[in-house]
C-alpha cells in the first residue's frame, strides 16, 4: 500500500498518513548546518559534525521509535495534542507531511484548529527555522496554548549518551525574554552556544526537562502541557531543554504565525562574555551573534523570503540536469530525487541518518570519492574543494586512511587504513571532476600527504601514487592484493578474527601477501584508462605509456587467473583458494567483480562479458534487485571475515546491496542490452515500489543501501536508507549510461542505451557553461545506437557534442537507429 504520493510539480513527496512503516525522513541544510527531520517532526540537528557539535538530543533505537525532535504541543479547552502526530500519537482530523528540497512541511488540524509547520535551514545561516501557523477554522473563538520543545544535546553526541556522572552536573542555560540559550561547557573551553527563540513575547518557559515532563513521563505526556502552565524552570545540570509557552487567541477565521529559530552561534575567544556585566565575565554570554542572527528572522516575511531563496537555489541546481520522459517514475527519480540524495550523501558521507548514529563515522575516502560522481554536475566548486580535502589525507605511498574527520579534515587513526581499493577511487573522482569541468588546473594544486605540508606535492602526483600503489601491490597471480578489504568491507581475507565483538574493520590485519582481489583489478581496468588519458592530455606521454602497459598487464592477469568459466572470480583468499568460484560450496558467484569487469570492457570481444552478466542474471537476480552473492554463507568462515558473519540474505552476505546493482546496469549498457539495463535499474529504484511500502518500509523517494535478499526472512524489505553510494552510482547509470548523456574529456557524449519500447526522451544538461537541450528519438525501437545528431540544426560529427561554453541554450536532436 501507499502512504503518500509524489507531487512532481512541487518537487515534494506528500505523506498522507503519519504512521509510515518507518519514519520517513528528510534533510534540512545545504552546507555547515544540518537537520534530520522525520514526517512526525522527529530528528535532530548539528553544526558541521554530527558527533562533535550536536545541538539537539536524539535517542536512537528507542521505544517508541524516533524519540527526540522539535516538538510543538497544543492545548485547547483541556484537550492536549501534538499536531505532528508523534509523540502523543494524537488523533488528527487531517494530516499531511510534505518533504521537499531542503525543507519539510507538516500540516494538520484538530477540532477546527489548524496547524502548519515549515521547517528549513536558510542558505548561509547556521540555524533551523520552524515557521508555525495556527489558524482557527471554526466559527467560535479559540484560546490555544502552544508549547515548543527541544532537548539540548551537550554537544559531543557520544559523550552525551554515555558520560552521565559528569553530564548531569554541567548543563547550563540562560533565558532572556523569548530566547533560550544553551551554554553548557561555554564557561570553559567552548566558544559556541545554541539559541532557541521565538519572535513573539512568551507566557512562560522551561529549560529543565524533569520540570517540564515530569520524571516518569515520556515525551507523550509533558506535565506542563497537561497543566497548561510552564514552570519557568532554569536548568542546572541534569537535562537542559528549551520550551516556550505561548498563548494564542484566535478569532474565527484568524491565523497567527510564529517564527522559531534554533541557531548555532560562535564568539571569538576574547569576546565570549558580555562586558557590561558588573563583576566581569562570568555568567552572561556575549549574545551579539545571536542577536544578529535573530534580527534577520524576526518576522514571518523574513522567514518566507529565506524560504523562497532556498527554493530558488534548488530550482537552479536541478535545472542543471532535467529529464522529460513518458516513464514518470524514472523521470522524477533521475530529474529530482536521485540528485537530491546525491547532495545529501555528498554532505553527510555515511555519518548521520536513521541508521548511522553520527558518532561513529567520518568521511570515507572511497565513499566520498564515489559520492562526487553523482554530485559534481551540481556544484563543481564544492566537488573541487572536497577532492583536495580527501587527497590531503592520502599517505605518501598512495594508500589512504579509510576515513577522515570533517571538522579537522584529518585522517582517522581509529579506523586505520589498508583497504586496497581506496587509492583508485581518488582517480575515479578526479577524472569525473575533470570530465565535468575541463579544469585540468586542479592537477597542479599543491596538496599535502597525510595532512603534512612538508610532504605536499601536486594533485597529479597524488593520482600517480594511487595508480602506482595498485601496480606495486600485487600478489601471486599478478592481481591486486586486497589488504584489509576492498570495496566490500566485509571481505576480510587477512583478518582471521576469533574474538566476539571485535571490529572486522579495525582489528589486526595479518597481511598475507597472498589474498588478492579481482574487483580491484577490474576497478583498475575501468579507471586506469582515465589516468592514462589525463597523462596524455597534459603532455605526459611517457607516463601514459607506462600506465597503458600496466593496464594491459592487469587485464592479462584477470584473463589468466580471474575467469571461472561462466563468470569472473571474486578473489583469492590468504591460502590462495578461490572465492566466487564454482569450486566453492557457498559464495560461488559474486556480483561486484562481474559488474565492474564488464564496465571495464573485459571479455567484450570473446563473449565472456555477456556470459558473466548472463550468469549474474541466472544466479543472482530477484524480483527486488540483484543479490551480492550466491549461495549465501551459512557458517562463519574465519578466512573470509565479516561477509560470512551476517545471517543469509542480509547485508554483504547475499543481501541486495544496491550500491553494486548499477555496476551491472552500466555493464549491460556496455553490452548494448538496453532492456536488461533498464530492468536492473528499475528493480532497485524506490519510486517503482511506492505501492509496496509495507514490505519495503523505507522512503519511496530515496535509495536504500540494502534490500533483504532471497535467503532472508523478509525478502524485499529495505534498510539503511539515504546514506549509500547507491545514490551516486544509480545517477551515473541512468543519466550517463541509460539516457547516455555522458561527460567525457573532449565534451558531452550522447550514447543512450534504453529499452526498445522507449520511444524517446528529452534531457537538458548544463555542461561547461552552456545548456544543452537534448531530444532523443527512438521511433526505430532500438536498444542502442545513434544514427545521427544535429546541433542547432546542423549535423554533428560523431557522438560527442562540442563544448560551447557560451552561456547559451543549444538544441540537440538525436536519432537512434542501426
Ligand atoms: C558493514 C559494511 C560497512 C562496514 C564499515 C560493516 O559492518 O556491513 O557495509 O561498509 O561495516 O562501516
Ligand atoms: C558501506 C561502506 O560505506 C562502503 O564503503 C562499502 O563499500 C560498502 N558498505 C560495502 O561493504
Amino acid at each position: 500500500m501507499q502512504y503518500g504520493f509524489f507531487d512532481d510539480n512541487a518537487r515534494e513527496y506528500v505523506i498522507t498518513r503519519p504512521d509510515t512503516p518507518y519514519p520517513w525522513i528528510n534533510y534540512l541544510g545545504s552546507e555547515d548546518f544540518y537537520g534530520l527531520f522525520s514526517n512526525t517532526s522527529g530528528g535532530y540537528c548539528f553544526y558541521r559534525d554530527a558527533r562533535m557539535l550536536r545541538l539537539t538530543r536524539y535517542r536512537y533505537n528507542n521505544v517508541p521509535t524516533d524519540a527526540g525532535g522539535r516538538y510543538f504541543y497544543l492545548r485547547e479547552g483541556g484537550d492536549a495534542w501534538t499536531p505532528s502526530w508523534m509523540p502523543m500519537k494524537s488523533a488528527l482530523d487531517r494530516y499531511e507531511c510534505r518533504h521537499g528540497m531542503g525543507y519539510s512541511r507538516i500540516s494538520s488540524a484538530r477540532n477546527g484548529l489548524a496547524f502548519s509547520q515549515v521547517s528549513f535551514v536558510p542558505l548561509r545561516d547556521t540555524c533551523e527555522i520552524h515557521k508555525i501557523t495556527l489558524a482557527n477554522e471554526s466559527n467560535v473563538e479559540k484560546y490555544a496554548d502552544m508549547f515548543s520543545f527541544i532537548e539540548f544535546c551537550l554537544w559531543n553526541a557520544n559523550d552525551d549518551m554515555t558520560n552521565f556522572q559528569r553530564n548531569f552536573s554541567i548543563g547550563e542555560v540562560e533565558i532572556d525574554g523569548s530566547r533560550i540559550y544553551h551554554k553548557t561547557e561555554y564557561r570553559e573551553r567552548r566558544n559556541h552556544y545554541a539559541v532557541w527563540a521565538v519572535n513573539v513575547p512568551i507566557e512562560g518557559f522551561d529549560t529543565d526537562r524533569q520540570s517540564f515532563l515530569g520524571l516518569y513521563n515520556g515525551f507523550d505526556h509533558p506535565q506542563a502541557v497537561f497543566d497548561g502552565e510552564a514552570r519557568n524552570s532554569v536548568a542546572s545540570g541534569w537535562a537542559p531543554i528549551g520550551s516556550h509557552h505561548i498563548k494564542a487567541h484566535l478569532a474565527p477565521g484568524e491565523a497567527k504565525t510564529f517564527v522559531f529559530v534554533l541557531g548555532y552561534c560562535e564568539n571569538p575567544e576574547d569576546q565570549k562574555w558580555e562586558r557590561s556585566v558588573p563583576g566581569g565575565n562570568h555568567g552572561v554570554i556575549n549574545k551579539k551573534p545571536a542577536n544578529e542572527l535573530l534580527a534577520k528572522y524576526g518576522t514571518s516575511d523574513a522567514a518566507d523570503k529565506a524560504f523562497a531563496e532556498l527554493k530558488e537555489y534548488w530550482r537552479n541546481l536541478l535545472g542543471r540536469f532535467t529529464v522529460d520522459a513518458e516513464d514518470k517514475k524514472m523521470a522524477r527519480m533521475a530529474g529530482v530525487w536521485n540528485q537530491y540524495q546525491c547532495m545529501v550523501t555528498f554532505n553527510m558521507s555515511r555519518s548521520a541518518s536513521y541508521f548511522e548514529s553520527g558518532i561513529g563515522r567520518g568521511m570515507g575516502f572511497r565513499d566520498s570519492n564515489q559520492d562526487l560522481l553523482g554530485f559534481v554536475h551540481l556544484v563543481p566548486e564544492r566537488a573541487r574543494a572536497r577532492i583536495l580535502d580527501i587527497a590531503a589525507t592520502q599517505f605518501p605511498d598512495g594508500s589512504a586512511y579509510h576515513q577522515y574527520q570533517p571538522l579537522t579534515k584529518r585522517g582517522n587513526n581509529e579506523i586505520g587504513s589498508g583497504f586496497n581499493d581506496d587509492p583508485l577511487w581518488l582517480i575515479c573522482g578526479v577524472a569525473a571532476y575533470i570530465k565535468e569541468t575541463g579544469d585540468y588546473g586542479i592537477l597542479n594544486e599543491k596538496v599535502p600527504f597525510d595532512n603534512n605540508e612538508a610532504l605536499a606535492d601536486t594533485l597529479f602526483i597524488h593520482l600517480k601514487r594511487s595508480f602506482d600503489y595498485t601496480v606495486t601491490h600485487t600478489g601471486p597471480h599478478g592481481l591486486p592484493l586486497i589488504g584489509r578489504a576492498d570495496w566490500n568491507d566485509c571481505l576480510n581475507l587477512n583478518c582471521f578474527s576469533k574474538t566476539p565483538g571485535e571490529s572486522f574493520q579495525t582489528t589486526a590485519n595479518f597481511e598475507s601477501g597472498v589474498a588478492e582481489s579481482v574487483l580491484i583489478a577490474a576497478i583498475f581496468a575501468f579507471t586506469g584508462p582515465d589516468y592514462a588519458e589525463i597523462c596524455r592530455r597534459t603532455g605526459r606521454d611517457n607516463e601514459a605509456m607506462y600506465a597503458e602497459k600496466a593496464i594491459v598487464a592487469m587485464i592479462e592477469a584477470v584473463n589468466n587467473h580471474g575467469w571461472d568459466g561462466d563468470w569472473f572470480l571474486r578473489a583469492y583468499d590468504a591460502h590462495g583458494k578461490k572465492i566466487g568460484s564454482r569450486e566453492c560450496d557457498d559464495g560461488k558467484i559474486f556480483i561486484e567483480s562481474n559488474g565492474f569487469a564488464v564496465m571495464a570492457g573485459i571479455g567484450l570481444n570473446d563473449g565472456r562479458a555477456q556470459k558473466a552478466l548472463d550468469s549474474v542474471k541466472d544466479q543472482l537476480d530477484t524480483k527486488y534487485g540483484i543479490v551480492l552473492l550466491q549461495p549465501a554463507y551459512k557458517d562463519y568462515h574465519i578466512e573470509l571475515g565479516e561477509v560470512s558473519s551476517y545471517p543469509p540474505g542480509y547485508k554483504e552476505n547475499a543481501g541486495i546491496f544496491c550500491h553494486n546493482n548499477p555496476w551491472v546496469t552500466i555493464g549491460e549498457t556496455v553490452l548494448g542490452r538496453g532492456n536488461r539495463a533498464f530492468e536492473t535499474y528499475a528493480k532497485i529504484c524506490p519510486a517503482y515500489r511506492e505501492d509496496d511500502s509495507d514490505l519495503r518500509r523505507m522512503e519511496p523517494y530515496v535509495y536504500a543501501q540494502m534490500v533483504a535478499g532471497k535467503d532472508a526472512v523478509n525478502h524485499g524489505e529495505a534498510k539503511n536508507s539515504w546514506l549509500t553510494g547507491t545514490a551516486a552510482w544509480t545517477f551515473v547509470s541512468i543519466s550517463q549510461y541509460i539516457l547516455g548523456v555522458r561527460p567525457v574529456f573532449e565534451g558531452l557524449m550522447i550514447d543512450p542505451c534504453i529499452p526498445s519500447s522507449m520511444k524517446g526522451f528529452t534531457v537538458t544538461r548544463h555542461f561547461r557553461n552552456a545548456d544543452y537541450q537534448i531530444t532523443v528519438d527512438n521511433s526505430a525501437g532500438v536498444e542502442k545506437g545513434v544514427k545521427h545528431i544535429t546541433v542547432d540544426g546542423n549535423p554533428n560529427k560523431g557522438t560527442v557534442l562540442p563544448v560551447f561554453g557560451d552561456h547559451r541554450l543549444h538544441n540537440i536532436v538525436v536519432t537512434m537507429g542501426k
